[in-house]
């Protein structure tokens, strides 16, 4: 079976989803859950799943030993699931095509350094936008930036707040992530 590992810096309901999803479809196996936050919700969800958990600091990522943590799970692909830090260009580079990240709207729009979570709802609610959506994509050495594998839209023009239009958002995100994970692992068209 296919391996993976999936970095969450929060509560980690995209991570959840993709655990549920990799136990009842036995689609592939989670190795490890990584999280640069020791008070991450997304810890405990892990501990619930039996999957193993690994929190690392700033100091691990830039000193080279975050790499060597991730390949000693020995992933076939390195999910960013609500990860809010900028991901290392050691790790992009030992596995090339083999990060992805989801974003919660239509990229290129409201992406960018300081664009993630609330952040990107309340920018798409602003502008009175009539659809947001998610993005995932590969991941490379600009924020948010990297080839999109796929994006799905949801109509939010009568949410009346940004906290409706994430929950729409997430909704989606929710729905297709684990299964993208899935086609990715297995070569299948998209
Ligand atoms: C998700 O909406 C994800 O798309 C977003 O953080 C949220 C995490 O939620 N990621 C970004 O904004 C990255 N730029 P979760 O912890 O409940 O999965």
């Amino acid at each position: 079976m296919k391996n993976i590992i999936v970095f969450a810096s929060g509560g980690g309901s995209n991570a959840q989803k993709i655990m549920e999803y990799a136990r009842q479809e036995k689609a592939y196996n989670i190795a490890a859950i990584f999280s640069n936050n020791s008070n991450a919700g997304v810890l405990q969800k892990a501990l619930e799943y039996n999957v193993p958990t690994v929190v690392f600091t700033r100091e691990d990522m830039e000193n080279g030993s975050l790499l060597s943590k991730v390949q000693q799970h020995n992933p076939d692909l390195i999910v960013l699931a609500g990860f809010l830090w900028k991901f290392p260009a050691d790790i992009i580079e030992a596995y090339p095509n083999r990060v992805i990240n989801i974003h919660p709207a239509l990229l290129p729009a409201y992406g960018g350094k300081g664009m993630y979570g609330m952040h990107v709802h309340r920018a798409v609610h602003t502008n009175k936008e009539r659809e947001s959506g998610i993005t995932v994509h590969f991941v490379n050495n600009n924020y948010d930036e990297g080839n999109i594998i796929l994006q799905e839209k949801v109509v939010i023009e009568e949410c009346l707040s940004p906290e409706e239009v994430a929950v729409k958002v997430l909704e989606l995100e929710h729905e297709h992530l684990p299964r993208v994970i899935e086609k990715l692992l297995n070569n299948l068209k998209i």
